[in-house]
């Protein structure tokens, strides 16, 4: 399944062959230092046998492969919430280092937002980036988010205390 197809990348379902690219590129502190400790590092290859296979027979799909020359390079989620909060998904991204840079992602947020208004009943859908992540603060700006809230000392990661910052995107 693909939802974009572009000269720049491409949006697709991951498959069990992507799990040399994925070990390649998600082996990388630099971008887990980001992410919950749900993605880990060092990232091994049982790391990324677990997460396609829990991704695997997901309906719809929520969890697409960013595809750049053939390899999968990055992966970006889209996770509807549930009870009170069934009205709202979350996002959640990474792309290969280097590919940094290139004005990739807040394209493929954008194209992944729209698909996910269309596909889940959801009214809006937020990202929580850490208060020191100003690259992911930028790209959720480029991508037509707007900054709705600071929550002190919510994360602590590698021995640090950073706030969590709520960003948003309506459906309009
Ligand atoms: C955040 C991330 C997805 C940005 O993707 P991207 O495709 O590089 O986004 P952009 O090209 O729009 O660059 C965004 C900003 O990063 C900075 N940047 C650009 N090139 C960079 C580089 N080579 N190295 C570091 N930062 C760079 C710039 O400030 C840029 O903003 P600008 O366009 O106003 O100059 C990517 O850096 C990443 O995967 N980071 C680690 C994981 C992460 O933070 N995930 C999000 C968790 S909330």
């Amino acid at each position: 399944m693909k939802i974009y197809d572009g000269a720049d990348f491409k949006l697709r379902k991951w498959s069990g062959a992507d799990l040399d690219s994925l070990v390649k590129y998600a082996d990388n502190r630099n971008i887990a230092k980001w992410m919950t400790n749900k993605f880990p590092h060092p990232y091994t290859r049982e790391d990324g046998e677990a997460f396609l296979s829990l991704i695997a027979n997901d309906h719809p799909v929520k969890v697409f492969a960013i595809e750049i020359a053939g390899e999968a390079v990055g992966s970006i989620g889209i996770f509807p919430q549930a009870d009170v909060h069934e009205k709202n998904a979350e996002m959640g991204y990474w792309l290969a280092e280097e590919y940094w840079g290139r004005g990739i992602m807040p394209k493929v947020i954008q194209e992944v937002a729209a698909y996910g208004f269309q596909t889940f009943d959801i009214v809006q859908i937020f990202a929580r980036p850490f208060s020191s992540n100003l690259n992911s603060q930028r790209v959720l700006e480029k991508a037509g988010f707007t900054f709705e809230a600071r929550i002190k000392n919510a994360i602590f990661k590698n021995g640090e205390m950073m706030d969590e910052l709520i960003y948003v995107k309506h459906n309009d």
